[in-house]
């Protein structure tokens, strides 16, 4: 018998690509999503890469009623992985409440289904966000969290206290956090990938849209930050490698395998990448020249951050395998597919 895993915004960029893996690691995944930022024909898609269409359920997780009644009518959930947010650090700073309202709210109340229901585990969408500027780099897992610098950040330290706080209240629930660094790139198959609605707010979709013509020039946020070319530096890792993970911490939580009830893990390639390094990946994989302009910095931005993955490469038995070539070459893939409506 499949064990069923509820994908909560599993429409969405990473949500999409960690049903894939659930599939093929022979998990039923069931996906709620109220398609905020993702479309439903994401799980033709996910068909179309592994002959199994994810059952969607479209409703919004502040919606407690329906959610009660979708976990009462699927009472054999064995574990959660929790997607769902709004995760635009731009944004969240124009509209926080409405950042604090659904991040927030969608978690307390999943998070009393599950113990209401006897769910057992959950894993955790987090972000190296949580971080701030470390002083120190690369950065570890109890590297002290600075103030965050945006709503949305704040939503996410928020959060992992919460279910922190839950799992020592509550010794039934388990739970693992996963502190993503910069998730890049699509599917092998171009079926799937990231889709942002709108402008992009991150820089690899930008950069894509910008290679194909859909944007006029790159804007890069300041070249004058204390990094050997002057632009910020980031932790760049394939959606495919951070999908994987998620599959590897949902079966350490049904296997029993958990150290504490608590756990936390950075997820990144170890290696730190500055913005004009990644505009040269791009032009290496797509042979286009890329327009650019330099330009001010960004409110918010954070000039540098790379993790230590040892902790998860150790525990976890997991690492990045895609290099960054790899990973853009994906993300412009995807966007030559999706434009040229081959989907
Ligand atoms: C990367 C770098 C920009 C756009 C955010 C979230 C984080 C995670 C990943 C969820 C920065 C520069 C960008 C552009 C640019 N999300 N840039 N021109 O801000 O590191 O992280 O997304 O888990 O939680 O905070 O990602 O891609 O926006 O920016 O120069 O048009 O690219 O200044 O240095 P960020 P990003």
């Amino acid at each position: 018998m499949k064990k069923k895993i509820l994908v909560t915004g599993g429409t969405g960029y990473i949500g999409s690509h960690t049903t894939v893996e659930l599939i093929e690691e022979g998990f039923e995944p069931i996906i709620i999503d109220n398609l905020y930022n993702s479309e439903a024909v994401v799980v033709d898609r996910i068909q179309k890469i592994t002959g199994v269409k994810p059952h969607l359920e479209i409703f919004d997780l502040c919606d407690q009623e329906k959610l009660d009644r979708f976990i009462q009518k699927n009472n054999d959930i064995s574990a959660v992985i929790h997607f769902a947010a709004y995760k635009a650090v731009g944004e969240s700073v124009n509209k926080p409440l409405e950042y604090y309202r659904n991040n927030l709210l969608s978690l307390i109340y999943l998070l009393d289904i599950m113990k209401h229901h006897g769910i057992p585990s959950l894993v955790f969408s987090s972000s190296c966000t949580v971080y701030g500027q470390p002083e120190k780099l690369p950065v570890t897992e109890n590297a002290p969290l600075q103030p965050a610098t945006s709503p949305y950040g704040n939503t996410k330290q928020i959060g992992e206290s919460i279910i922190r706080d839950t799992t020592v209240s509550d010794k039934n629930i388990k739970a693992i956090s996963l502190r993503y660094f910069n998730p890049i790139g699509a599917h092998p198959s171009a079926l799937i990938g990231e889709l942002p609605r709108g402008i992009p707010e991150n820089l690899v979709p930008f950069l894509t849209q910008t290679g194909y013509g859909i944007r006029e020039e790159l804007k890069v946020f300041g070249n004058d930050y204390n990094t050997p070319d002057g632009s910020c530096i980031r932790d760049y890792l394939h959606v495919v490698d951070l999908a994987k993970a998620h599959v590897i911490a949902i079966k350490r939580l049904i296997e029993g395998k958990s150290k504490t009830n608590y756990e936390v893990f950075n997820l990144g390639t170890g290696k730190g990448v500055s913005v004009l390094e990644a505009i040269k990946s791009f032009e290496r994989v797509s042979g286009i020249k890329l327009k650019y302009k330099i330009v001010g910095r960004r409110a918010g931005d954070i000039e540098k951050i790379w993790a230590n993955p040892s902790y998860a490469n150790k525990e976890l038995g997991w690492k990045t395998l895609s290099s960054l070539d790899e990973a853009m070459k994906t993300a412009w893939d995807w966007e030559k597919m999706f434009r040229n409506n081959k989907l």
